[in-house]
C-alpha cells in the first residue's frame, strides 16, 4: 500500500468517527399541489438543487398532530395511536409522553450516538397545555427545547424554553419564524464540531392559519390568486363521499376573493421560512460544518383551497392534502429528482440511517440505494367532531358530528366524525393510483387512477371490476394492521 493511499484511508476513518449533523425543517400545512414551494425559491436552490427533490412524498395522515407523531416515531397512525389533534386522541397526551415520546429519533440519537439535540417551534398541537403537563414538560431527548405552547401562531405566543414558559408579544422581533431562526443560529454557533454531532428540528408555524406574514413580507404577493386547478370550485361531485357532496357547489361568488386572500397570505408567511433556510445555511457554512450536515425540508400535511368546492383545510384523501414536499441535501446525496414514492413515516428511519442506527419502524430510509420503484404507502385519517355547539346561524350548528362549519365560507364543514378513512396509495412504473374506504354507513369507496386523472374528477371505486376491487380491499385490510417491515 502506498503511503498516500494510507494517508487518505486514515483521513477517511477520522471523518467517519465524526457523526453527521442533521437539520430537519417541518413547515406547517405546506402543500405541493397548489405550488406551495413557489415562494420558497432559496429553499429550492439551497436544498433541492443541491440535493434530492422527492416528487412523490405522501403523508401517513393529512392532519398536523397524527402526522407529526408519524414523523417523530416512524410509525403509522394505527401504531402510534395519535388519532387527532385532541388530548383524548393521543395528541401530546400523558400516555404519549410515557410511551412513544420516549422512542423518537431524538431519544435514540441522543442515547445511542451522543447527539446534541435542539427543537424549536410547533411540536404537537396540545403540547404545553395544563392537562398535558404544562410548559414544564420538556419532551425526552431534547437538550435545547423551545416548544410552542399549543397550535400555530405568529405573534402573541408562549414558548416552553427548556421547560419554562416565556411569552413573546407582537413586536417585529417577536415573529415566531424569525425567533426560531435566531435560536437555531445560537445553537449552531455553540456546536463543538469535532466532539458531538447535532440534530436540529425547526418547526415554523407557516403557512398555517392565521396566515400572518412578517411585516417586511406584507403584500408581497398582492396580485397572486388561489390556484385554479381543474377541480377548483367544481360543480357537485356526486361520486365523492357525502361531506364533499354538501352544497353549495360551486361556492358563491363572494367566497372566491376570500380564498384568493388566504392563498396569497400563506405564500407571504412562507417568505420568512425561506429567509430561515438562508440563515441556517449561512450559519452552517460559517461554522464549517456544511459538508458534514444533512438538511431535510418537508411539511406535516398538504392543503386544499377551493378544490371540489371545499373552502380551505386539509383532512381529505385527495392529492392536495396528502402530498407534501421533501427535499434533502447532504454528504453523498446526488443532485436528483427522485420519483420513488416515499412517506412521512420514512423520515425516522432516514434520520437513523444517517446516524448509522437501525430500530423498529413502519417505514424505511429514503436514502437507501437500489430501492424498488413499486411501493404502496398507507394513509389513515380519523374524522373530528365539534366539542361544543356553535351559534353561527349555519343549519348544521346543532350537529356535533360535524366540525369546522364556517358561516363565512358558505357554512361548509371541514370535517365530520365519519370522514374517517384508510387509503393505499400505490406508485410504480406502471401504476399511480389510490384506493380508499370510508368508515361511514355506506363503507364508501373512492379510488382514482392518477395516471389518467390527475385531478381526481372520476371515482373509479365502483367502476373497476370486482376482482380488482377485491385485490385493493385485501391489500388495504392488510396495511391498516401492519407492523414494522410488513408495512413495506
Ligand atoms: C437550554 O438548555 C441547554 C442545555 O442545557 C443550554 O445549553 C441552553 O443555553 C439553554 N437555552 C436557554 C435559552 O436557556
Ligand atoms: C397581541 O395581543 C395584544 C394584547 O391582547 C393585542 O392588542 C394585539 O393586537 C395582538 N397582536 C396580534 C398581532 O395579534
Ligand atoms: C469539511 O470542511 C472542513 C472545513 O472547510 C474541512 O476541514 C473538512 O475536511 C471537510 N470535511 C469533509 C468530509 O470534506
Ligand atoms: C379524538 O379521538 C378520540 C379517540 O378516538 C375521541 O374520543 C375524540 O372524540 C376525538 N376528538 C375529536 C375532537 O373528534
Amino acid at each position: 500500500m502506498e503511503l498516500n493511499t494510507l494517508f487518505i484511508l486514515l483521513i477517511n476513518s477520522i471523518v467517519l468517527v465524526n457523526g453527521k449533523n442533521i437539520v430537519l425543517i417541518i413547515a406547517d400545512d405546506l402543500d405541493l399541489v397548489l405550488d406551495g414551494m413557489t415562494p420558497l425559491q432559496n429553499t429550492r436552490n439551497i436544498i433541492g438543487n443541491n440535493g434530492a427533490t422527492f416528487l412523490n412524498c405522501f403523508v401517513a395522515s393529512p392532519l398536523c398532530c397524527p402526522n407529526r407523531a408519524s414523523i417523530l416515531t416512524g410509525r403509522y397512525q394505527h401504531n402510534h395511536q395519535t388519532f387527532n389533534n385532541s388530548l383524548s386522541g393521543g395528541c401530546s397526551s400523558i400516555k404519549w409522553q410515557n410511551t412513544y415520546e420516549k422512542h423518537t429519533f431524538a431519544t435514540i440519537l441522543k442515547t445511542q450516538k451522543n447527539y446534541r439535540t435542539f427543537y424549536a417551534g410547533k411540536y404537537l398541537n396540545q403540547y404545553g397545555t395544563n392537562l398535558a403537563g404544562g410548559p414544564n414538560h420538556k419532551p425526552a431527548g431534547w437538550d435545547w427545547w423551545a416548544g410552542l405552547i399549543g397550535n400555530s401562531k405568529y405573534y402573541n405566543y408562549t414558548l416552553s424554553v427548556n421547560g419554562s414558559a416565556k411569552f413573546y408579544g407582537d413586536k417585529i422581533k417577536d415573529y415566531l419564524t424569525d425567533v426560531i431562526a435566531e435560536m437555531a443560529v445560537s445553537f449552531i454557533r455553540s456546536s463543538n464540531n469535532d466532539a458531538q454531532p447535532f440534530l436540529m428540528v425547526l418547526a415554523p408555524p407557516a403557512p398555517h392559519a392565521p396566515f400572518t406574514p412578517a411585516v417586511k413580507h406584507n403584500d408581497k404577493f398582492k396580485k397572486t390568486k388561489a390556484k385554479r386547478t381543474p377541480n377548483f370550485n367544481s360543480s357537485p361531485q356526486m361520486d365523492k363521499h357525502w361531506l364533499v357532496r354538501m352544497s353549495p357547489s360551486p361556492l358563491p361568488h363572494e367566497i372566491l376573493p376570500k380564498l384568493d386572500f388566504i392563498f396569497r397570505r400563506r405564500w407571504e408567511t412562507l417568505l420568512s421560512v425561506d429567509d430561515l433556510v438562508v440563515t441556517i445555511y449561512e450559519a452552517l457554512r460559517l461554522q464549517k460544518v456544511l459538508n458534514n450536515t444533512y438538511i431535510i425540508f418537508t411539511s406535516d400535511n398538504g392543503y386544499h383551497i377551493g378544490q371540489f368546492s371545499m373552502p380551505f383545510d386539509k383532512r381529505q384523501p385527495y392529492e392536495s392534502d396528502v402530498r407534501v414536499p421533501l427535499l434533502i441535501r447532504g454528504p453523498e446525496i446526488a443532485v436528483s429528482q427522485v420519483r420513488i414514492p416515499v412517506s412521512s413515516v420514512d423520515l425516522f428511519d432516514t434520520i437513523l440511517h444517517i446516524a448509522e442506527i437501525k430500530e423498529y419502524s413502519d417505514g424505511k430510509s429514503v436514502l437507501l440505494k437500489n430501492v424498488s420503484h413499486d411501493r404502496t404507502v398507507l394513509i389513515e385519517y380519523k374524522g373530528e367532531k365539534s366539542l361544543n355547539h356553535h351559534n353561527t346561524t349555519c343549519a348544521d350548528d346543532f350537529d356535533l358530528n360535524l366540525y369546522g362549519c364556517d358561516k363565512n365560507m358558505a357554512c361548509k364543514c371541514e370535517d365530520s366524525t365519519n370522514n374517517t378513512y384508510s387509503c393505499i396509495r400505490r406508485f410504480s412504473n406502471n401504476y399511480n393510483n389510490i384506493f380508499c374506504i370510508f368508515k361511514d354507513d355506506q363503507d364508501y369507496i373512492e379510488a382514482y387512477d392518477l395516471n389518467k386523472d390527475q385531478y381526481q374528477m372520476i371515482n373509479i371505486g365502483y367502476k373497476m371490476n370486482h376482482r380488482r376491487r377485491r385485490r385493493f380491499r385485501k391489500r388495504l385490510n392488510r396495511m391498516v394492521k401492519c407492523i414494522g417491515s410488513d408495512c413495506l
